[in-house]
């Protein structure tokens, strides 16, 4: 039941991508060309699940706010690509597939993560159903998780810490910043959007934080444990780049606990929920012991 519903919604999240993208005329083709490429090359679709599963467990309103979703995963997928530059993780395989510069070359690479960034903003603003208070507020989400305070301001950390030992604190910053921002900023948006009062939201947040914990925990170890191909992505990345992770600053073991209790964590903030929030508990105690 939840692996169904979360591939049903997988599907409408992907064919409600390629409308969007396709809704303005591609000035320019190699550019839309490489949008589309890493847009669709797969990915677990999180984002923009969690904030329908969010919605659904204010009022089961999720699939109102599909576009809203998309966009989200719009915002993830530039990171990702401009996570994977040579400047940056220096990775070639990126969802089971060449990285987007790999392909389309760095300069366009940069530009289809600019492009996708704006283009969820513009999204976001084509809805006409949900009220523009509202959408001010879902920006506001969306920008501040994205920029320098969120997901941004996390891959700084992650840059400035190669080569360095970092302390704990840093690295939960980090960890709060590059992954956390954006599962916060889709669950938390998803809440606003179905109408959830302040003990609904405040409940949600914290599900939000110790889910993104949860979540760059498990892909820390995976980077030392995983399988390239389930993974659809390099292993040993991180030791590659030298970089402060939950393995490399505890242990695999410390590292397993430490996500098992964030897990226990995030299902513990929704007792206030009754089965209405069961996607998100399976969600979150099926992504730590996830192989991709
Ligand atoms: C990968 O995110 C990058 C991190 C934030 C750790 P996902 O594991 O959600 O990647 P996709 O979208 O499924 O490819
Ligand atoms: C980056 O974390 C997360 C973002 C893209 C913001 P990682 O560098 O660990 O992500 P992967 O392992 O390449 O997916
Ligand atoms: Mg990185
Ligand atoms: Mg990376
Ligand atoms: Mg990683």
């Amino acid at each position: 039941m939840f692996k169904n519903l979360w591939k049903n919604r997988v599907k409408l999240v992907e064919k409600n991508l390629i409308v969007e993208l396709k809704k303005n005329p591609a000035l320019e083709e190699k550019l839309a060309n490489a949008m589309e490429y890493s847009l669709m090359a797969g990915g677990k679709r999180l984002r923009p699940i969690l904030l329908m599963a969010a919605a659904d467990a204010v009022n089961g309103t999720g699939e109102k706010f599909l576009t809203v979703a998309t966009a989200m995963e719009m915002i993830h997928t530039y990171s990702l690509i401009h996570d994977d530059l040579p400047a940056m993780d220096n990775d070639d395989y990126r969802r089971g597939k060449l990285t987007n510069h790999k392909v389309f070359g760095e300069a366009t690479a940069i530009l289809a993560g600019d492009a996708l960034l704006t283009l969820a903003f513009e999204v976001i603003t084509r809805q006409e159903n949900i009220s523009p208070e509202i959408l001010l507020q879902i920006v506001k989400e969306f920008s501040t998780a994205a920029g320098q305070s969120g997901m941004v301001g996390g891959q700084s950390i992650d840059l400035e810490s190669e080569g360095k030992k970092i302390d704990m604190a840093t690295l939960k910053k980090m960890h709060l910043g590059k992954t956390g921002a954006l599962f916060k900023a889709a669950i938390r948006s998803g809440a606003i959007l179905a109408g959830a009062n302040f003990q609904q939201l405040d409940a949600l947040t914290i599900y939000a934080e110790k889910f993104g914990l949860a979540f760059q925990i498990t892909d820390d170890i995976l980077d030392v444990v995983g399988d390239e191909k389930n993974l659809g992505k390099p292993i040993g990345s991180d030791e590659k780049n030298n970089k402060s992770t939950y393995v490399t600053l505890t242990s695999l073991d410390t590292a397993k606990n430490l996500a098992q209790s964030a897990v226990d964590d995030a299902v513990d903030a929704l007792e206030i929920f009754g089965a209405e929030a069961d996607f998100l508990r399976e969600l979150v105690k099926y992504l730590i012991g996830r192989n991709k």
